[in-house]
């Protein structure tokens, strides 16, 4: 299945030393606190796996699923919650866990969204960021990795909901883009 890449950015040792990186940020930041992680899915689940495994603090596990890409790869520019958090955010330290920020629309959206819910702090942390894209400025607290300007599959990134389980990050082979 690893032929739809055509090339490996980002292998499996270096997510992992990348998450690690991200994890030791947190620990430090949030020692004796407890935070809340909110995932993005589909794409953020792999890395919000492997993130949470390596924080020390409380951890309680939230998902909101919002409209994002359906087969294409260019952003549509529309928000909307598909799925909703399933607990009140409200006065709780909050980190937002994406894959990939790219335009930047999705994140400034679910930023305002949930900025209005009164947590008692509110953070970013994307495993991945495409700048060349940024149409909306977001600021990323914990980065992994900035990459260059090519659609990207792999550890939780799909194109059109395939590819999600190839464990690297890699760009996806044009002759695959229908
Ligand atoms: P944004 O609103 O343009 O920042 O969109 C972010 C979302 O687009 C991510 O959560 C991904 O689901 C999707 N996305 C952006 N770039 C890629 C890519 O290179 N591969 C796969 N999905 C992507
Ligand atoms: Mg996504």
């Amino acid at each position: 299945m690893t032929d739809v890449v055509s090339k490996v950015l980002i292998s499996e040792e270096e997510i992992a030393r990348t998450v690690d990186r991200l994890a030791g940020e947190i620990n430090r930041d949030y020692e004796g606190k407890e935070i809340v992680l909110v995932g993005l899915l589909k794409g953020s689940f792999v890395f919000m796996g492997d993130l949470m495994r390596r924080l020390t603090m409380p951890c309680i596990i939230d998902f909101m699923i919002v409209s994002s890409y359906g087969g294409r790869t260019f952003s549509s520019g529309e928000v909307n919650i598909k799925k909703d958090l399933g607990e009140s955010i409200e006065g709780k330290n909050v980190i937002i866990v994406e894959d990939i920020i790219d335009s930047g629309i999705t994140l400034s959206a679910v930023m305002e969204i949930l900025k209005k819910r009164n947590p008692a702090s509110l953070r970013l942390c994307s495993f991945l960021s495409k700048p060349a894209r940024r149409v909306k400025e977001v600021k990323i607290d914990y980065l992994g990795t900035e990459i260059p300007d090519e659609f990207v599959i792999g550890y939780g990134l799909d194109y059109d909901e395939k590819y999600r389980n190839i464990p690297c990050v890699g760009i996806l082979d044009p002759k695959y883009i229908d």
